[in-house]
């Protein structure tokens, strides 16, 4: 039997972390990328070889294009990966009067355009990517509006390159409900969002886990999202999702 391995990108910290600590305990070795939080990365990559496990970090900005690109050429020897997942992300508030052309192309670049670049340069090596998308991103981001087209994008991605991909690769996406308060989120934004969820609480990094190795395990599913919050269907609006 060969050696698991997955790549993961944005995951120092956080879900993310919490991701690659789950994955290693099933037996995967860990190619972790990282933007800046290089002690948290170290942290886990001790951690994890202390367990036996392999765990090598790549650095690099995924609003660059010449930093993506690096990435995909540290990934390749690294490979092949029976999985991949797309985690980083960027999600600062914005809105229609205070979004700026520099805050939108980040967002972009971070949240679908370095995922595309990296579906372009490492699908031929790998068997599964999966996309952390964001259940809510249909109705209720009006203040989140940059983080919400790159989140668009990337869901749009995960359906249309499917057929792209296969059979070669497959790839699917998790649509989260709140798990994780976010670094520049309100307290009372993470609690309006929680409210307006179907369990009315936080949802767990471990159920988020299940959902991967659910869609990980079925073998024949390829442009699939996992909705984690039913109770924001897609084609709520927001007027009927106001208190
Ligand atoms: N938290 C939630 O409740 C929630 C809800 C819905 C969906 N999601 C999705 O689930 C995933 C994980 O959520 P999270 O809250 O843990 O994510 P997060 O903390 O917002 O971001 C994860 C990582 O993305 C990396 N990143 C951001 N900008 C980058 C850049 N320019 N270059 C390289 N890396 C960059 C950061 O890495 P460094 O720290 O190394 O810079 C960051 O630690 C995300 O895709 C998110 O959209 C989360």
């Amino acid at each position: 039997m060969t050696q698991k391995r997955v790549f993961i990108t944005g995951a120092a910290q956080r879900i993310g972390a919490a991701l690659v600590h789950c994955l290693a305990r099933d037996g995967y070795d860990v190619v972790l990328h990282y933007g800046t939080s290089q002690a948290q990365a170290q942290a886990i990559q001790t951690t994890l070889q202390t367990q036996g496990r392999m765990c090598t970090l790549i650095q690099g900005d995924l609003t660059k294009p010449e930093a993506i690109q690096a990435v995909i050429q540290a990934a390749i020897p690294l490979g092949p990966f029976d999985l991949m997942i797309h985690n980083a992300s960027l999600f600062v508030p914005d809105t229609l009067a205070t979004v700026t052309w520099q805050g939108l192309t980040d967002h972009l670049a971070v949240n679908a355009l370095a995922p595309l670049m990296l579906i372009q340069g490492l699908a031929d090596q790998t068997d599964h990517m999966v996309t952390l998308l964001d259940a809510h991103v249909h109705w209720h981001h009006q203040d989140f509006l940059s983080y919400t087209l790159g989140k668009h994008l990337l869901e749009r991605l995960t359906v249309d390159l499917a057929p792209v991909l296969s059979p070669k690769t497959r790839i699917n996406g998790i649509a989260l409900g709140p798990t994780m308060k976010g670094v520049r989120e309100s307290e009372a934004h993470f609690h309006t969002i929680i409210q307006k969820s179907h369990q009315k609480q936080a949802s767990s990094v471990d159920a988020v886990y299940a959902a991967l190795m659910d869609l990980h395990a079925r073998s024949s599913a390829s442009g699939e999202i996992i909705n984690m919050d039913r109770e924001a269907p897609r084609t709520m609006t927001p007027q009927a999702m106001a208190p």
